[in-house]
């Protein structure tokens, strides 16, 4: 197993870091791998009551890791590490917040669409560059961002690739709070804290009633990922992944 995914306990709160500072976090497979284990690993321990994402100083996370999608791209295996991780998402059971200091492109922005509170640094900024790169928007984000932000706001997010500021994030409601970067991750224990002093119970039932339900999330995962999937063999997603692979090389 890598170790560009760290797994930590502080109390009743399990910290997933993201830890690949020199590829910027981006995600391979075995990091998803590694971060869906870690999801069901938490949800099923009664001493874990809040699952907490934290990347590293400036990266939450680059996305996908985009060697991986042009094996995909170029008729390669992908397996199905990125799948398990978004069922994981859309099946947790326990509330998860995230922390995100800088680059937050493609999953690096949608994971934190399925987080209870997410805070953000003033240098964040929340990209999804999918339409770009020829692909779709994938993790549920077609289904949830135009609930948070309205049909336009998702649009320029999701269609336009538009970044959106840590500011312009929190005025839209897609983030909870923007904290100093120095102060990020006390902010987000603090907050994970609050929550697993909380009554689980009726903690559980009132997430629940607040979240989309997940048949409805996971069967918009399962179309985007059919869209994906063909997407990435697709020429335009070819192009666009060969040119940022071959960009330093060239
Ligand atoms: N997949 C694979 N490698 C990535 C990556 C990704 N998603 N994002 C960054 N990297 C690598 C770069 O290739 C570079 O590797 P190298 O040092 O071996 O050349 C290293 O991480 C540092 O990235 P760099 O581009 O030099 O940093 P930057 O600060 O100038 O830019 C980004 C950071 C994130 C803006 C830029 O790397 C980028 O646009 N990455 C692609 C993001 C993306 O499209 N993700 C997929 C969304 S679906």
């Amino acid at each position: 197993m890598t170790d560009h995914i760290l797994i930590e306990r502080h109390g009743a709160v399990q910290i997933i870091r993201i830890n690949r500072p020199d590829k910027k976090n981006a995600l391979t497979r075995a990091m998803y791998a590694k971060m869906s284990a870690a999801l069901a690993e938490g949800d099923a321990d009664p001493a874990v009551r809040v699952h907490v994402f934290l990347g590293v100083p400036g990266a939450f996370s680059s996305g996908n890791d985009l060697a991986d999608f042009l094996v995909i791209a170029t008729g390669g295996e992908g397996g199905n590490e990125v799948w398990d991780f978004l069922m994981a998402l859309a099946r947790s059971q326990k509330p998860m917040v995230s922390g995100v200091d800088g680059i937050a492109v493609g999953i690096g922005t949608t994971l934190n669409l399925h987080c209870d509170l997410t805070f953000a640094t003033p240098r964040t900024l929340f990209r999804t560059p999918f339409v770009d790169l020829g692909l779709v928007p994938e993790a549920g984000s077609s289904l949830i961002a135009p609930q948070i932000l309205g049909r336009q706001g998702a649009f320029s997010l999701l269609g336009l690739g538009e970044g959106f500021s840590a500011e312009r994030a929190k005025a839209v409601g897609m983030i909870y709070d923007v904290v100093a970067e120095d102060a990020l991750e006390a902010a987000v224990l603090a907050a994970a804290n609050d929550i697993a002093a909380k009554p689980p119970q009726a903690l559980k039932i009132a997430r629940d009633l607040m979240r989309e339900p997940r048949e409805a999330l996971i069967a918009r995962i399962k179309v985007e990922s059919e869209h994906f999937r063909e997407r990435l063999t697709s020429e335009e997603a070819r192009a666009a992944l060969t040119a940022f692979m071959s960009r330093k090389r060239g």
